[in-house]
Protein backbone atom coordinates (compact mmCIF):
# COMPACT_ATOMS: atom_id res chain seq x y z
CA UNK A 1 0.00 0.00 0.00
CA UNK A 2 1.61 3.38 -0.59
CA UNK A 3 2.14 6.06 1.73
CA UNK A 4 -0.62 8.64 0.99
CA UNK A 5 -2.09 6.46 3.93
CA UNK A 6 0.73 7.14 6.57
CA UNK A 7 -1.69 10.66 6.95
CA UNK A 8 -4.35 8.69 8.85
CA UNK A 9 -2.18 7.04 11.03
CA UNK A 10 -4.05 4.13 13.28
CA UNK A 11 -2.67 1.30 15.39
CA UNK A 12 -1.16 -1.77 15.62
CA UNK A 13 -2.18 -3.49 19.06
CA UNK A 14 -0.31 -6.83 21.18
CA UNK A 15 2.58 -6.10 18.93
CA UNK A 16 4.97 -9.04 18.84
CA UNK A 17 8.68 -8.25 20.64
CA UNK A 18 9.84 -10.87 19.53
CA UNK A 19 9.56 -10.17 15.90
CA UNK A 20 11.01 -6.70 16.09
CA UNK A 21 14.23 -8.68 18.24
CA UNK A 22 14.37 -11.30 15.31
CA UNK A 23 14.14 -8.50 12.74
CA UNK A 24 16.79 -6.87 14.42
CA UNK A 25 18.78 -10.04 14.28
CA UNK A 26 18.36 -10.17 10.72
CA UNK A 27 19.65 -6.66 10.54
CA UNK A 28 22.27 -7.42 11.90
CA UNK A 29 23.28 -10.07 9.66
CA UNK A 30 21.67 -8.49 6.84
CA UNK A 31 24.60 -7.62 4.53
CA UNK A 32 25.50 -11.30 4.49
CA UNK A 33 22.10 -12.36 3.63
CA UNK A 34 21.23 -9.93 0.92
CA UNK A 35 24.42 -10.94 -1.14
CA UNK A 36 22.90 -13.43 -2.17
CA UNK A 37 22.03 -12.00 -5.88
CA UNK A 38 18.17 -13.62 -6.68
CA UNK A 39 17.40 -11.45 -3.28
CA UNK A 40 18.64 -8.43 -3.95
CA UNK A 41 17.90 -8.34 -8.07
CA UNK A 42 14.54 -8.14 -6.76
CA UNK A 43 12.07 -4.95 -7.72
CA UNK A 44 9.17 -4.08 -7.55
CA UNK A 45 6.46 -4.93 -10.52
CA UNK A 46 3.72 -3.12 -11.98
CA UNK A 47 0.23 -3.29 -13.12
CA UNK A 48 -0.56 -5.34 -15.62
CA UNK A 49 1.66 -7.76 -14.76
CA UNK A 50 -0.03 -11.37 -14.90
CA UNK A 51 2.01 -12.20 -11.31
CA UNK A 52 0.38 -9.96 -9.60
CA UNK A 53 -3.02 -11.77 -10.55
CA UNK A 54 -2.03 -15.28 -8.68
CA UNK A 55 -3.35 -17.41 -5.86
CA UNK A 56 0.11 -17.40 -3.70
CA UNK A 57 1.09 -21.06 -2.33
CA UNK A 58 1.65 -21.18 1.88
CA UNK A 59 5.10 -20.37 2.76
CA UNK A 60 6.17 -23.61 4.00
CA UNK A 61 9.95 -23.29 4.48
CA UNK A 62 10.86 -20.68 7.05
CA UNK A 63 14.26 -20.52 6.89
CA UNK A 64 17.24 -17.74 5.62
CA UNK A 65 15.63 -17.60 2.78
CA UNK A 66 12.94 -16.18 3.40
CA UNK A 67 14.23 -14.01 6.31
CA UNK A 68 16.22 -12.47 2.83
CA UNK A 69 13.31 -12.22 1.23
CA UNK A 70 11.49 -10.14 3.75
CA UNK A 71 14.36 -8.23 4.43
CA UNK A 72 14.62 -7.27 0.56
CA UNK A 73 11.01 -6.45 0.73
CA UNK A 74 10.98 -4.34 3.91
CA UNK A 75 13.85 -2.30 2.08
CA UNK A 76 12.06 -2.03 -1.50
CA UNK A 77 8.19 -0.85 0.68
CA UNK A 78 11.16 1.48 2.55
CA UNK A 79 12.34 3.01 -0.62
CA UNK A 80 9.40 4.04 -2.11
CA UNK A 81 7.76 5.17 0.82
CA UNK A 82 4.86 2.40 1.19
CA UNK A 83 3.16 1.35 4.58
CA UNK A 84 2.99 -2.52 2.90
CA UNK A 85 4.38 -4.77 0.58
CA UNK A 86 3.00 -8.28 -0.56
CA UNK A 87 5.46 -10.72 -2.58
CA UNK A 88 4.01 -11.04 -5.06
CA UNK A 89 4.86 -7.07 -5.85
CA UNK A 90 8.23 -8.53 -6.36
CA UNK A 91 7.18 -11.57 -8.29
CA UNK A 92 7.53 -13.98 -5.49
CA UNK A 93 4.42 -16.51 -5.81
CA UNK A 94 4.24 -17.08 -1.61
CA UNK A 95 1.80 -16.24 1.13
CA UNK A 96 3.68 -13.20 3.05
CA UNK A 97 3.84 -9.51 3.40
CA UNK A 98 5.92 -6.72 5.03
CA UNK A 99 4.18 -3.60 6.53
CA UNK A 100 4.69 -0.87 8.96
CA UNK A 101 2.03 2.35 9.03
CA UNK A 102 4.24 4.14 11.38
CA UNK A 103 7.14 4.58 9.23
CA UNK A 104 9.31 3.66 13.20
CA UNK A 105 12.04 0.98 11.96
CA UNK A 106 10.77 -0.78 15.08
CA UNK A 107 7.46 -1.15 13.29
CA UNK A 108 8.55 -3.11 10.62
CA UNK A 109 6.31 -6.33 10.79
CA UNK A 110 6.89 -9.41 8.27
CA UNK A 111 3.61 -11.74 8.37
CA UNK A 112 3.50 -15.27 6.95
CA UNK A 113 0.34 -17.35 6.01
CA UNK A 114 -1.99 -14.70 6.85
CA UNK A 115 -5.59 -15.12 7.31
CA UNK A 116 -7.98 -12.57 9.01
CA UNK A 117 -11.03 -12.77 11.08
CA UNK A 118 -13.22 -10.58 13.06
CA UNK A 119 -13.52 -8.24 10.39
CA UNK A 120 -16.01 -5.42 11.75
CA UNK A 121 -17.30 -1.55 11.45
CA UNK A 122 -16.49 -0.50 7.72
CA UNK A 123 -14.78 2.85 6.44
CA UNK A 124 -13.98 4.39 2.70
CA UNK A 125 -10.97 5.59 2.45
CA UNK A 126 -8.24 6.08 -0.32
CA UNK A 127 -5.88 3.37 -1.29
CA UNK A 128 -2.77 3.46 -3.21
CA UNK A 129 -0.45 0.71 -3.88
CA UNK A 130 3.47 0.49 -5.32
CA UNK A 131 2.11 -1.82 -7.71
CA UNK A 132 -0.34 0.45 -9.75
CA UNK A 133 2.14 3.56 -9.24
CA UNK A 134 -0.42 7.07 -9.54
CA UNK A 135 -3.46 5.68 -8.70
CA UNK A 136 -5.82 5.91 -6.26
CA UNK A 137 -9.12 4.13 -5.28
CA UNK A 138 -11.57 4.92 -2.46
CA UNK A 139 -11.93 1.53 -1.14
CA UNK A 140 -14.70 0.19 1.47
CA UNK A 141 -12.73 -1.92 4.21
CA UNK A 142 -13.38 -3.60 7.75
CA UNK A 143 -12.44 -0.77 10.61
CA UNK A 144 -11.04 -3.46 12.83
CA UNK A 145 -9.94 -6.70 12.14
CA UNK A 146 -7.78 -9.98 13.94
CA UNK A 147 -4.76 -11.34 12.27
CA UNK A 148 -3.23 -14.23 12.65
CA UNK A 149 0.01 -15.70 10.82
CA UNK A 150 3.43 -16.64 11.57
CA UNK A 151 6.45 -14.63 11.46
CA UNK A 152 10.03 -15.65 10.32
CA UNK A 153 10.72 -18.36 12.73
CA UNK A 154 7.06 -19.95 12.10
CA UNK A 155 5.91 -18.93 15.27
CA UNK A 156 2.02 -18.16 15.63
CA UNK A 157 1.07 -14.83 15.81
CA UNK A 158 -2.36 -13.11 16.47
CA UNK A 159 -2.60 -9.30 16.12
CA UNK A 160 -5.92 -7.18 16.70
CA UNK A 161 -5.70 -4.16 14.05
CA UNK A 162 -7.68 -0.75 13.77
CA UNK A 163 -8.28 1.88 11.17
CA UNK A 164 -4.60 2.06 9.10
CA UNK A 165 -3.05 -1.19 10.13
CA UNK A 166 -6.70 -3.03 9.55
CA UNK A 167 -6.89 -1.24 6.02
CA UNK A 168 -3.27 -2.47 5.62
CA UNK A 169 -3.66 -6.04 6.03
CA UNK A 170 -6.87 -6.33 4.22
CA UNK A 171 -5.32 -4.71 1.08
CA UNK A 172 -2.15 -6.95 1.59
CA UNK A 173 -4.31 -10.53 2.01
CA UNK A 174 -5.83 -9.26 -1.05
CA UNK A 175 -2.65 -9.34 -3.12
CA UNK A 176 -1.72 -13.19 -1.76
CA UNK A 177 -5.70 -14.02 -3.74
CA UNK A 178 -4.57 -12.01 -7.02
CA UNK A 179 -6.68 -8.86 -6.08
CA UNK A 180 -5.33 -5.36 -6.39
CA UNK A 181 -7.35 -2.25 -5.79
CA UNK A 182 -8.56 -1.39 -9.29
CA UNK A 183 -11.03 -4.03 -9.17
CA UNK A 184 -13.27 -2.20 -6.98
CA UNK A 185 -13.36 1.04 -8.88
CA UNK A 186 -16.42 3.20 -8.74
CA UNK A 187 -16.99 5.20 -12.17
CA UNK A 188 -15.35 8.59 -10.92
CA UNK A 189 -12.70 6.28 -9.93
CA UNK A 190 -12.48 4.66 -13.37
CA UNK A 191 -12.41 8.56 -14.95
CA UNK A 192 -9.82 9.83 -12.60
CA UNK A 193 -7.32 7.08 -13.00
CA UNK A 194 -8.15 6.32 -16.95
CA UNK A 195 -5.05 7.53 -18.18
CA UNK A 196 -2.49 6.74 -15.91
CA UNK A 197 -3.73 2.68 -15.90
CA UNK A 198 -3.53 3.34 -19.87
CA UNK A 199 0.04 4.56 -18.92
CA UNK A 200 1.18 1.38 -17.13
CA UNK A 201 -0.64 -0.90 -20.10
CA UNK A 202 1.66 0.47 -22.46
CA UNK A 203 4.81 0.84 -20.10
CA UNK A 204 4.11 -2.66 -19.58
CA UNK A 205 3.66 -4.11 -23.65
CA UNK A 206 6.78 -1.88 -24.36
CA UNK A 207 8.79 -2.91 -21.48
NI1 LIG B 1 -0.72 -2.93 -3.07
Amino acid sequence: MSARQRLGIGGVQNHPEQLISFYQEINAKGSLILSDKRVTSLRIIHFPDPRLRKRCAPVEHFDAELAALAARMLELMREDKGVGLAAPQVGINRRIFVCNVTGEPADDMVLANPELTDLTGDEIGEEGCLSIPDVHVQMRRAKECVLTARDLKGNPIRLKGVDLAARCWQHECDHLNGKLIIDHMSEADKIANRKQLKKLESDFKNK
